[in-house]
């Protein structure tokens, strides 16, 4: 315990008279230069990590390695520490290397450590410990729930309390956008970033996420992620229910709208353009029905919807046919389902000819077949009947009466197909 002691009191003498002697010298007499035989390295650590600091000399020749915090206390002399925060331990001694480990590094210990060899003249070395600090978890905000499309909207990014500042990158899908960073240092010398990035919406956009990625040397796959939400117009279409084919004279009509759109259509409306609807059509939700059609309700059917973005709508052009019309005439209704539906009708009368005439000869197949048959069979009872009769008189039980049977074996074939 005593020589312990006063071995410290010895330490702690020379580094006092040795620190005067550098302090007397002065800084500008202090070798830096990197191809000197002292040399250390930058140290980057993460906040609640280990760092180590290495001082190295190439060509000792005895000299003295000492280690100072940025108050340019000394750590270590030697092998021994002065300096009583033990967070601080030893990993390495030797003639060539000073190695030491600094645990649980806080924000505080950041700085420019001292790497001092006692040569004449002397020499010093220094590592700057960074102290690294992963930001929070980012926070993604928009400026609106939802957007119109077509309208424009902004995402914020905030990644609070690291240090360095993170730097954030925005990603919709898996097309890179151009975000705006705002870099603010608090008082606890960390940074907060908060990145703006601006996206016009289109209808497609709805549902479509959008990532915010913080990069950080302290920290991995730290990332936000939004999903837009987009309002957009209804789509409409109008589908003919009924009738199938053409629109005739005393038909009845039945047309369907079909409407979407983002939020849901609060209204869908049939109207005639340039004219009345018939008074007698009926409007029951999206459908418009017209019965006992009469060709003074030609013209233009129209159904509109509309919701808080917009309104939009789709036509229907009626064409009213005489009521014998089986085949219309070439029209100038732009929607030609008509025309073609009237159409198909000639290759559906060649089909059931087609499919008439095969039925017909196959029937034909099938009575010439029965009566070949009917004809076979009539003539084989007859000689299956007398053969099983004439076996059976000469033998004593049923197997010999089958095996004396003249040709049995081809009776009991005969009598299999009689019976199928
Ligand atoms: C250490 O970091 C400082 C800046 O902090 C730099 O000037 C110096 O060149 C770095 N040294 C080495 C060896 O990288
Ligand atoms: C110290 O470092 C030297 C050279 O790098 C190595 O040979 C030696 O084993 C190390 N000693 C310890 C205790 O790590
Ligand atoms: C690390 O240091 C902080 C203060 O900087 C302290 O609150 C904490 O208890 C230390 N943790 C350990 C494991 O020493
Ligand atoms: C966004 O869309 C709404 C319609 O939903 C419109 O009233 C508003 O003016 C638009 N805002 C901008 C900035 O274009
Ligand atoms: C069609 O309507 C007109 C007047 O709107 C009427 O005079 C005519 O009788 C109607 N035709 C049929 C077949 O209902
Ligand atoms: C309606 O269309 C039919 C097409 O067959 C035409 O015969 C009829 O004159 C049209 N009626 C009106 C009022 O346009």
């Amino acid at each position: 315990m005593a020589t312990t002691g006063s071995g410290s009191l010895t330490i702690a003498l020379s580094v006092f008279l040795i620190s005067a002697t550098f302090l007397l010298k002065g800084a500008a007499e202090i070798m830096t230069v990197e191809d000197q035989n002292l040399g250390t390295d930058n140290v980057s650590v993460v906040e609640g990590e280990m760092a180590t600091i290495s001082c190295r000399v190439k060509n000792n020749d005895d000299s003295v390695i000492q280690l100072l915090n940025p108050n340019r206390q000394t750590i270590y002399f030697k092998d021994v520490r002065p300096l009583k925060d033990s967070r601080f331990q030893l990993v390495n001694f030797s003639d060539n290397e000073l190695r030491v480990s600094l645990s649980n590094v806080s924000l505080s210990d950041e700085g420019r450590y001292v790497c001092q060899l006692y040569s004449d003249p002397p020499q010093e070395a220094y590592a700057d410990i960074t102290v690294l600090v992963p930001p929070g978890v980012p926070i993604i905000e928009s400026r609106e729930e939802v957007v119109s499309e077509g309208n424009e909207t902004e995402l914020t990014c905030t990644a609070m309390g690291g240090r360095p500042a993170a730097s954030i990158r925005w990603m919709k899908e898996e097309q890179e956008l151009t975000g705006e960073a705002m870099v603010e240092e608090t008082y606890d010398r960390m940074f907060t970033v908060v990145s703006r990035v601006r996206i016009s919406v289109t209808k497609e956009d709805d549902g479509v996420p959008v990532d915010c990625i913080v990069e950080h040397p302290a920290a991995r796959g730290l990332q936000a992620q939004r999903h837009l939400e987009v309002f957009y117009k209804p789509e409409v279409k109008i589908v003919v229910t009924y009738p199938e084919g053409l629109t005739r004279e005393g038909d009845n009509l039945d047309l369907t709208c079909i409407a979407e759109g983002k939020p849901h259509p609060h209204r869908i409306n049939w109207l005639r353009v340039d004219e009345d609807v018939p008074p007698h059509a009926v409007v029951t939700g999206s459908d418009l029905y017209i019965e006992n059609l009469n060709k003074s309700y030609n013209g233009t059917y129209r159904c509109v919807a509309a919701n808080a973005v917009g309104e939009a709508y789709d036509d229907y052009v009626l064409y009213v046919y005489d009521a014998s019309t089986t085949i219309p005439t070439p029209t100038t209704n732009p929607d030609n389902t008509q025309e073609s539906r009237a159409g198909d009708s000639a290759p559906q009368k060649i089909d059931h000819a087609v499919i008439g005439g095969v039925v017909a000869v196959v029937m034909f197949a099938i009575l010439c077949a029965l009566i070949v048959l009917g004809r076979y069979f009539a003539r084989h009872k007859g000689t299956y009947f007398t053969h099983e009769a004439k076996g059976a008189d000469d033998a004593a039980d049923a197997d010999t009466a089958i095996i004396n049977a003249e040709g049995g074996h081809s009776n009991t074939d005969e009598k299999k197909e009689y019976y199928i």
